[in-house]
């Protein structure tokens, strides 16, 4: 007996580039053995291994034992149809290719089996030899095909997937890097404006806070907030320093100069599709909960929930910060003035969550921005993301004080 071959059907490994050949192994069932021998001996003279069965349960076995490129059936066995038979061989392995060799007069009984078990061909008994070793080559080269054709259909889906987390990769990179030049620009604007550098950072986590407090849990709404309050007097760097620093107060022309910084803000951050969400907040966040605001006069709900969150924040943290023109203000003087404009100035619901947070929550927020700050002065750049990150979870486990010392390992996060 020869040996069975090894042609016709290659794998590919997970590079896609090298290939290994495979034994042709094909499953020959028929009831008569004088039929199955001369089979067999056929198929093995023309080098495949075949496995030989008189019993169609006892195919189903070997089917369910190893692999096999092509599957050769009589149409008419007893104990089970032959439509029966390809059914079950079909469901344990649906890729092999099955060929039909049945007697002229079982042709019209076999049509369904044909239409159901996806036969690849049908030949007649007594079979010509020529035609049947030409059907047999032709099934293996099919499933040749067909195979490489699956591992190519992985390999793209493989790389289709590769793809994605490379331009999900580099989406959040491109992300990051904005987020830090609008952060450093914001750093820059606060201290023009208010001489109160991280005013917008305190702001934008104090903001945070209280969503949280309020229920809002999903991090893309919360990094929304987050970003729309960071970046609320964006537009600022569209005012005149004539009118932004003028030491008494503004007039009528200065005024309208003044109040388009919302618009400003919304107009520049068009262009950044991430931010589109908290450029709502930026324009909404000189608005009033009780209408008295611009510059759409929006009254209670109708004004964004990130703008009526903003603006119970900023309150409190231009009462409990510095100014040049007088010193901050204690928690509790914040919360009594807080409470004051509830219902007028401010959402009532929200003034409700930010009384619900502890005041140590407020000054542990405090501190972290202040260490940050204090990183950029002796390090001359404004850190990452993820510094402001991993402070937060060291502080999560520790509270941090402004002057104490650094909670993290400064030499890794410069690295
Ligand atoms: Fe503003």
């Amino acid at each position: 007996m020869p040996e069975p071959r090894s042609r016709g059907w290659v794998f590919m490994s997970e590079d896609g580039v090298s290939m290994r050949s495979e034994v042709e192994r094909l499953l020959v069932v028929d009831d008569e053995g004088p039929i199955l021998h001369a089979l067999q001996r056929t198929f093995e003279a023309a080098g495949y291994e075949v496995t030989a069965c008189l019993d169609p349960a006892e195919a189903l076995d070997r089917l369910k034992e190893k692999e096999f490129q092509v599957l050769s059936a009589d149409y008419m066995m007893p104990g089970m149809t032959g439509a029966e038979f390809l059914a079950r061989a079909r469901a344990l392995q649906p890729e092999t290719i099955r060929i039909l060799i049945t007697a002229a007069h079982d042709f019209s009984a076999a049509v369904d089996a044909i239409n159901n078990g996806e036969i690849f061909r049908i030949l007649a008994k007594p079979w010509n030899r020529v035609e049947l070793l030409g059907t047999v080559r032709q099934a293996f080269d099919t499933y040749a095909l067909r195979e490489k054709n699956r591992q190519l259909t992985d390999l793209v889906k493989k790389q289709n997937g590769e793809l994605a987390d490379l331009n999900r990769g580099l989406e959040k990179l491109v992300q990051e890097r904005t987020t830090n030049l609008l952060d450093g620009m914001v750093a820059v604007l606060d201290y023009r404006d208010t001489e109160t550098q991280w005013h917008s950072r305190r702001v934008s986590r104090f903001t945070r806070r209280i969503a949280e407090q309020l229920g809002v849990c999903d991090e893309r709404d919360l990094r929304t907030i987050e970003m729309g309050s960071l970046l609320h007097d964006i537009g600022k760097i569209g005012v005149r320093d004539a009118v932004l620093l003028k030491p008494g107060p503004l007039d009528q022309e200065e005024w309208v100069e003044m109040r388009e910084h919302p618009r400003l803000g919304w107009a520049l951050l068009q262009r950044i599709e991430f931010l589109r969400e908290a450029s709502e907040i930026v324009l909404q966040h000189q608005e009033r909960y009780d209408g008295s605001g611009y510059p759409a006069g929006l009254k209670g709900e109708a004004i964004v929930l990130g703008a009526r969150l903003f603006a119970v924040a900023d309150t409190y943290d231009a009462i409990t910060s510095d100014r040049p023109y007088r010193r901050a203000q204690p928690h509790a003087a914040a919360v009594t003035e807080i409470q004051r404009v509830s219902g007028t100035q401010l959402d009532p619901r929200v003034v409700h969550a930010f009384c619900a947070v502890p005041e140590t929550d407020w000054v542990r927020i405090r501190g972290e921005v202040e260490q940050i700050s204090l990183l950029e002065a002796q390090w001359g750049w404004t850190p990452p993301r993820r510094v402001f990150d991993l402070i937060r979870d060291a502080a999560d486990q520790k509270a941090i004080r402004a002057d104490g010392p650094l909670p993290l390992d400064l030499a890794i996060v410069k690295a």
